[in-house]
């Protein structure tokens, strides 16, 4: 079990690193505030906004209060943010440059416990820690969260890693993947662990392929620099494609400790099998999007989105993996993300396999399916062969028919939470089951690794595809050479 916590003596703190940055604004304070508003944080929490803008703290609170305001809507209630708005605190700090780390001592006097998190670029985590460390600020009652990229490769991965683990031990250490803070994304594990029904069913035996699509309409979004020089594999698929790829195909934990869950999610990716050289060409696609038309919209083609013109850089990728286990032995999982696709849909397929003998003459029989949507909607569907009320001679007809279950209506009425409210409390809790391990990060790089240095070695340009639609047709080539296809 997990251990439970207990706040240490004196206030508490969150100081945030890049307090008027995007993420900040975006997530980090609108989730803040309605975890208030819930009453999910402790009356004695401080929260210290931190960055390198000259302001002062009445400027701080309203440019937080703007952001709440704007991603609350008609949930903003001012009485609510009054709260928030006493706890908060602001420190400009040029932590890349001369700053004073000392002038955090001020507001940080009298807490016994902080948080801190660094919504800053990686570059900078080396020095903050380091800085922390160099003014007393980093104590064993102390720890810190991260964004991703933790690096571009194993390498920097690491690199990044001993720079944090230089001031924070790893139990004090918090790396976000903000997929792991989704409801629908948390309720795999009750789907798998809660309920009897699936888990004989779990594996090689029962379960044909696997698909897991995580798929997005918009482009770039002004972040050309940094997602030119990821791309879609290190963007997506290193971190969120391949956490759900664990959460579906990890052995059942012992219980919800975070080293129990995260023991498991490092064997399956340690069992990923490795895709080099040559094997790229017939396991990858990668696909760069052209002109075309996104959202009912013209949409420009990536390359003209950088203003700086061509880039080998890949804005889709589909990827036939396998984990090469007892439980998963043959059974192919699919992967594929991509930007400038015709829908916004995160959703994994379990294709089951057919039934070995069909004694129905009349009806080809669709093998069952379950398909967990995670976004935009939240909803789990079970595809069954039925028998149509009919008296036909010659024997049954049968209709596949959908068993669903929409947790949107199910649970109608409570709000759709921002993942980062679940992952904000969890770091304040001290409980680690929801980030991501130092071996867990590593693992997945030296697998992502492989094939970059297959594309590289190869060549292996992405191939063009036009802004809207479902990608290179390759992508369905390398279902259809298993004699499978996608599910949209
Ligand atoms: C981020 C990626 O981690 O996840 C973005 O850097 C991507 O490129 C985003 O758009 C998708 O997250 P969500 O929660 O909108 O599915």
């Amino acid at each position: 079990m997990a251990k439970p916590h207990t706040p240490s003596d004196g206030r508490r703190a969150i100081v945030i690193f890049g307090a008027t940055g995007d993420l900040a604004l975006r997530m980090l304070f609108p989730s803040l505030y309605f975890l208030d508003m819930d009453g999910l944080l402790t009356h004695d929490l401080k929260i210290i906004g931190s960055a390198r803008s000259a302001i002062d703290r009445e400027a701080f609170c309203a440019k937080i209060e703007a952001a709440v305001a704007e991603r609350a809507g008609t949930a903003f209630d001012p009485a609510a943010f009054a709260r928030l708005r006493d706890r908060l605190d602001y420190v400009s700090l040029d932590v890349g440059g001369d700053g004073d780390f000392s002038a955090l001592s001020g507001p940080l006097k009298g807490v016994g416990e902080i948080v801190y998190y660094l919504s800053t670029s990686p570059s900078l985590y080396g020095a903050i820690c380091e800085k922390l460390k160099a003014a007393g600020l980093a104590h064993k009652n102390s720890r810190i969260v991260v964004e991703k990229p933790i690096g571009r490769d194993l390498a920097s991965c690491a690199e990044i890693n001993d720079q944090l683990a230089a001031t924070f031990s790893e139990d004090r250490t918090f790396r976000i993947d903000h997929y792991l803070g989704k409801e629908a994304v948390q309720n795999l594990l009750a789907l798998r662990f809660a309920n009897t029904l699936f888990e004989p069913l779990w594996n090689k035996v029962s379960i044909e392929q696997v698909q897991i699509t995580v798929a997005e309409t918009v482009g770039v979004e002004g972040r050309w620099s940094y997602y030119n020089d990821f791309g879609a594999i290190r963007d997506m698929v290193q971190n969120h494609l391949l956490q759900l790829l664990c959460l579906v195909a990890m052995e059942p934990p012992a219980d919800l400790d975070p080293d129990s869950v995260r023991n498991e999610k490092v064997k399956v990716l340690r069992s990923l099998r490795p895709i080099k050289g040559g094997e790229v060409e017939r396991k990858t696609v990668r696909g760069q999007y052209t002109e075309g038309v996104a959202d009912g919209l013209p949409a420009p083609a990536y390359a003209d989105e950088s203003g700086g013109g061509e880039s080998s850089t890949e804005t889709f990728v589909a990827i036939c993996a396998h984990v090469d286990n007892w439980r998963w032995a043959g059974v192919p999982f699919y992967l594929r993300t991509g930007k400038r696709l015709p829908s916004r849909t995160s959703q994994i397929v379990i294709q089951f396999r057919p039934v070995p003998h069909s004694i129905f003459e009349r009806t080809e029989l669709l093998a069952n399916r379950l398909t967990i949507r995670l976004q935009p909607e939240e909803n789990i569907s079970l595809t069954l062969m039925n028998k149509t009320p009919s008296l036909a001679r010659g024997g049954m007809e049968l209709k596949p028919l959908a068993l669903n279950l929409s947790l949107d209506t199910a649970f109608k009425g409570s709000r759709r939470r921002i993942a980062y409210e679940r992952l904000l409390l969890e770091a304040l809790n001290n409980n680690q089951t929801l980030f991501v391990r130092r071996d867990e990060a590593e693992a997945a790089w030296t697998w992502i690794d492989s094939i970059v240095t297959g594309w590289d070695d190869m060549s292996f340009e992405p191939t063009p595809y036009p802004a809207g639609s479902w990608g290179p047709s390759d992508a369905f080539t390398l279902l259809g050479l298993n004699g499978h296809r996608w599910y949209d």
